[in-house]
């Protein structure tokens, strides 16, 4: 079927989206454990982008598995399938204009690196979320972490599966620092790379 498929190139580019946008377009992608913070930031993030005027989608795990995912489990297979879906999807945003924020586990450093290579050089940063697994466990808000000690969930990531943690996150942020530092470090960040002013 591949060969029979074209691709069109469309009059309107991401750069002049960019432009129209007076901002640059990119993907930041938060990894790290269940209850790390990922999601807490990624709103926090997305509040702060919004009061700076720029144009933002927020892409989070619980939330895309109700719809795009709901159909997958917590198998290495599906997750695989996951962070392809999402990936995909995260690109078109990115292509659309916007500052794409995802808040996924993405355990596998070969499922991330995927969806970098999938994406425009330099517009995938990888935003590693750094919380010791006792600190999530002691959080534990969904209470997930109790039900994996118990075996009542299976394939939990940090229980029974692993999570391989970024070797060079492009932001490496300590996760049991307050929400707003963290927020401001990345504003920084998109900053200094001039993503936005
Ligand atoms: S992944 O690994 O990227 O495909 O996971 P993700 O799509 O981010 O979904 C993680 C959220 O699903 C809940 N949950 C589990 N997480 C990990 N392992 C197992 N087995 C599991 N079962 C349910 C959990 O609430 C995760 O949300 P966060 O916000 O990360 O705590």
């Amino acid at each position: 079927m591949e060969n029979n498929i074209v691709w069109h190139a469309h009059p309107v580019t991401r750069i002049e989206r960019e432009r129209l946008n007076k901002h640059g377009a990119a993907v930041v992608w938060l990894t790290g454990l269940s209850g790390s913070g990922k999601s807490s930031i990624a709103g926090a993030l997305e509040q702060a982008l919004y009061h700076l005027n720029v144009h933002t989608y927020l892409l989070d795990g619980d939330n895309v598995r109700h719809g795009l995912c709901q159909d997958l489990s917590f198998s290495d297979r599906d997750r695989k399938e996951n962070i392809r879906r999402v990936g995909e999807v995260s690109g078109l945003m990115m292509d659309a204009g916007l500052v794409v924020i995802t808040a996924f586990i993405s355990p596998y450093r070969d499922d991330r690196e995927s969806v970098l290579l999938r994406l425009p050089a330099g517009h995938f940063i990888e935003v590693f979320v750094d919380t010791p697994i006792e600190v999530c466990e002691q959080r534990d808000p969904k209470g997930l972490y109790k039900k994996a000690r118990k075996g009542e969930i299976t394939q939990f990531t940090g229980v029974d599966l692993p999570y391989e943690a970024p070797l060079k996150p492009d932001v490496h942020l300590d996760g049991r620092r307050p929400v707003e530092e963290l927020v401001a470090q990345l504003i920084d960040y998109l900053k200094g790379r001039g993503i936005i002013k």
